[in-house]
């Protein structure tokens, strides 16, 4: 097989030397007995110098700088082909001409002999660069994908078709309240209320909505482990294979934050719109009770005089009475009206808290109407300043008794709460009756001003609105902490004053 001479006629040179690979033949010892053409074009070889020598010299030769693993025993593929007679493989990773990196695979075949011992080695180079670099750029863009999914901020999940996660990314497991390796053990329809992950497997199949296989963004509740029902915006897609469904992927934004902020922004809209429209009230008010106020005035002034002139029992006294008490009540309208636009002066001194509560008591303390109320007080007992018109907040206090009396019809108890908000800055305090409580649609309408649900000249529905602007011209809010059938809690809310904010205020002016 060696002779020069041979090799033209001989066949199984011939089918040698097409082979598209550069090929060698070995002997189990590494000797080289032949190479093909190929072999020869590709490294620059000569025939001469290669035959007879061994693999590992002409090895040298080209990788002088690389290590080729041609020590003896389980390293060198050619020395494994032989003890196990079996064909064996070897990658090399060399750096080419161009300085770029290269890879070749070598293939070891065994050739057995009579006696099943390996008599030759065929060994076979192929040049696998260019697999090589596309199995590298698949991986680095399979690491890519893998660190966008990793790095979002959406929650990513993967399921196959039994619902099992393949996939979920972190934003995921923290949406979901999960682990890395709990979620993988967490059916898809885990994470919804019942039926909902089938009516998205219906949806994502009907080609009315959106592309088939795509679920435009949909608003809906997830469940998290702690069983915490979690709004959310979610996309979610079918994924294919040889138009198969193999998997669903879906992208999950937490909701909870932005309705949180649409929620504060209704609020303050509400808020604005309820200021708006006191203020304009105010001013309507205020007209209405300047106006009121003179004929008022007169209209008391001359029936006093009238009914001093009066004979003692003279038979229009008692009409004349309910002139004169009729209109001290309209006084007294007129003046809640000019306290409630705030046109009645104000003077604000530094007080204890407290002091609001026990002074209104005062103010009440003989009244028939508590005959049947049982008053409890908890008071604070560090001393709280507030700095407010104390009058005009003890006629809030009065109001706000006034009302719960009235809706616990006379009968029931009555508690005054005073205490300081967590961050002791505000002061608070807390009216509770037992009555009815307010209905619900009341409540967006109770410090509107003339609300009221009382008969006709019971109530004026100027003592809440009143209220109102008193703790608005106090730096204050009042507001329903709760109301149901077990009774109802309003809260008045003032600024803490300290010491040193207070001279501060005083230097101010
Ligand atoms: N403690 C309370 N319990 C139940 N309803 C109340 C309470 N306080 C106020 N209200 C409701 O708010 C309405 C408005 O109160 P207010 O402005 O003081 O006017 P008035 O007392 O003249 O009706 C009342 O008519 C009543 O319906
Ligand atoms: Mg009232």
């Amino acid at each position: 097989m060696t002779e020069q001479t041979d090799r033209a006629d001989d066949w199984r040179f011939k089918l040698f030397d097409s082979l598209s690979f550069p090929t060698r033949i070995l002997k189990p010892d590494g000797t080289i007995i032949a190479v093909n053409n190929v072999f020869l074009e590709r490294s620059g070889d000569q025939e001469a110098e290669v035959i007879g020598s061994t693999c590992r010299v002409n090895n040298l030769k080209h990788f002088p700088n690389q290590s080729f693993p041609c020590t003896n025993g389980e390293d060198c593929p050619l020395c494994r082909t032989v003890i196990r007679k079996m064909s064996q493989s070897v990658l090399l990773h060399t750096t080419g001409d161009d300085d770029e990196p290269h890879w070749e695979e070598r293939v070891f075949s065994p050739i057995l002999g009579g006696d099943g011992g390996v008599e030759y080695v065929i060994e076979s180079i192929r040049d696998v660069t260019n697999v090589k670099r596309i199995e590298k750029l698949y991986i680095d863009m399979r690491e890519l994908i893998d660190n966008v999914v990793q790095s979002s901020v959406s929650g990513i999940i993967a399921a196959n078709r039994k619902g099992d996660i393949i996939l979920a990314n972190e934003a995921a497991e923290e949406l979901f309240g999960y682990t890395a390796e709990e979620i993988r053990r967490v059916n898809i329809e885990d994470f919804y209320p019942p039926g909902v992950a089938r009516d998205i497997m219906k949806m994502l199949r009907d080609e009315k909505l959106g592309r088939k296989g795509k679920l435009p963004v949909t608003h809906l509740e997830i469940i998290s482990k702690q069983g915490e029902k979690i709004p959310v915006e979610m996309t979610a897609a079918i994924i294919y294979e040889n138009g198969e469904e193999v998997a669903t992927a879906g992208i999950f934004n937490d909701l909870r934050e932005k309705l949180a902020v649409e929620q504060k922004l209704y609020e303050s809209r509400v808020k604005i719109g309820q200021a708006e429209k006191m203020a304009s009230l105010g001013r309507l008010a205020a007209g209405v009770a300047h106006e009121i106020n003179n004929p008022l005035t007169s209209i008391l002034m001359y029936g006093s005089i009238m009914r001093e002139k009066l004979e003692p029992g003279h038979q229009l006294a008692g009409n004349l009475d309910y002139v004169l008490e009729d209109a001290e009540r309209c006084k007294n309208i007129v003046k809640n009206l000019l306290a409630y636009s705030r046109q009645s002066s104000s003077t604000k001194e530094v007080l204890p808290f407290n002091s609001i509560v026990t002074e209104s008591l005062k103010l009440l303390h003989d009244q028939r109407l508590f005959r049947h109320v049982e008053v409890v007080q908890q008071l604070i007992e560090q001393e709280v300043l507030i700095r407010a018109d104390k009058n005009q907040i003890c006629q809030v206090v009065i109001n706000l008794v006034m009302n719960a009396v009235d809706a616990m019809d006379e009968r029931g108890r009555l508690t005054f709460t005073t205490c300081v908000g967590e961050d002791h800055k505000t002061a608070r305090l807390r009216v509770t009756d037992t009555g009815p409580g307010i209905k619900p649609e009341h409540m967006s309408k109770i410090f509107d001003p003339f609300f009221t649900t009382k008969a006709p000249g019971k109530g004026t529905g100027l003592g809440l609105s009143m209220a109102y602007g008193v703790m608005e011209e106090n730096q204050g809010r009042i507001f329903v902490e709760q109301t149901g059938p077990g009774g109802t809690t309003f809260v008045l809310e003032l600024p803490v004053v300290t010491l040193s904010n207070e001279i501060l205020f005083d230097s101010i002016g």
